[in-house]
């Protein structure tokens, strides 16, 4: 190695280097900020771009020079290497260096953990967030006592604090917008505080694979003023019954078809199958508004179809996928409501 070399290799990793930290800070890798911890996870980011960044560099380009400089050359094919037997100061180098920059990156990261944890004040909103394969739904604690939803609904600025549980599996629950996310554990509550900054409504999205439909578990969180969201809470408090209330539609069958009823198990069928006048995209089971359709089911093929999936499949799907328990986890006003609702929505009107 000459110090030319050594001059060159310096100049490749610097430059590249700072080509890398440009490109790699000009990029947008998030979405909109959307709650208080937002800018200080992504300075985080920002801080772990600039750290590794220059270490991938350096690497690769020692790795390539190496390569290229110490190549077998015609003639050396019956050459052994110069035996080498180590060397121990490099060794305690590469050990020391990295260790410092990690335990640095380390305490950085649970710094900035309990700071964006700190425990919320006191009389903080509480919404307590359920998983079940494969859709979320909501409890808002309110002066007026809980009210469930299918979408999630908060008040802009105002701190919040979710508690997190699966009635199955894991899922995890994450609002990229929000930055923080926290898996749901079958028999545990877990949790995490935050306060919305934007208006605007954000992807709810499971972070777990927790199952077939584990793409399609997602939903939305819509921050609204704090008088928009007073008078959202009270219309939906009012939808409140048994069934969760789903936002947009006062019928119990959509709120069935779209929330499902975490009181008694009923999983949401729009977490699923695609509804046009539901808004639901589900793609584990068929798409009703071709299936239904195609087949000119009656009111009461749909009930069969409900209460007894397995009976009839429809082609490309499988058995033993959608739960077969809706006769048992619905009431037959409920199993009525749905019916008549997906099949309104599908043949009834136009
Ligand atoms: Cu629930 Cu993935």
């Amino acid at each position: 190695m000459t110090a030319k070399n050594w001059i060159v290799l310096l100049a490749i990793i610097v430059v590249a280097s700072v080509i890398g930290i440009v490109f790699m800070l000009a990029l947008s890798w998030f979405p909109e900020q959307g709650s208080n911890v937002a800018p200080e996870i992504d300075t985080f980011w920002d801080v772990l771009v600039i750290v590794s960044v220059p270490i991938f560099v350096a690497v690769t380009t020692v790795m390539l020079f190496s390569i290229w400089r110490w190549r077998q050359r015609p003639g050396e094919e019956d050459l052994d290497g110069p035996p080498i037997h180590g060397s121990t100061k490099l060794e305690v180098i590469w050990t020391i260096i990295p260790t410092i920059i990690i335990a640095a990156l380390t305490t950085y990261a649970a710094i900035l953990l309990v700071d964006i944890q700190a425990a919320p004040a006191k009389g903080t909103r509480v919404v307590n967030v359920n998983g079940v394969q494969f859709a979320w739904d909501f409890e808002t604690q309110t002066a007026d006592g809980p009210v469930k939803t299918a979408k999630l609904y908060l008040p802009i600025n105002e701190p919040v604090k979710f508690n997190v549980r699966s009635k199955d599996v894991i899922h995890d629950f994450w609002v990229p917008a929000f930055r923080l996310k926290v898996d749901a554990v079958p028999g545990i509550t877990t949790s995490y505080n935050l306060t919305p900054t934007k208006l605007g409504t954000f992807d709810v999205v499971c972070a777990e694979l927790c199952g077939l439909g584990h793409a399609y578990m997602r939903q939305t969180v819509t921050v609204l003023t704090a008088e928009r969201y007073a008078t959202m809470m009270a219309k939906l408090t009012k939808a409140s019954g048994t069934p969760v209330a789903a936002a947009g539609g006062d019928g119990i069958g959509e709120q069935l078809f779209v929330a499902g009823n975490p009181a008694t198990g009923a999983t949401a069928c729009g977490a699923c199958h695609t509804l046009a006048a539901a808004g639901t995209t589900g793609v584990t089971g068929p798409n009703l508004d071709k299936e239904l359709k195609a087949d000119n089911a009656s009111a009461a093929d749909i009930m069969e179809m409900i209460v007894d999936p397995n009976k009839e499949i429809a082609k490309g799907y499988s058995k033993g996928i959608m739960p077969a328990n809706y006769a048992t986890t619905m009431t037959k006003a409920e199993l009525d409501a749905l019916t008549k609702y997906i099949y309104e929505s599908v043949q009834g009107k136009g």
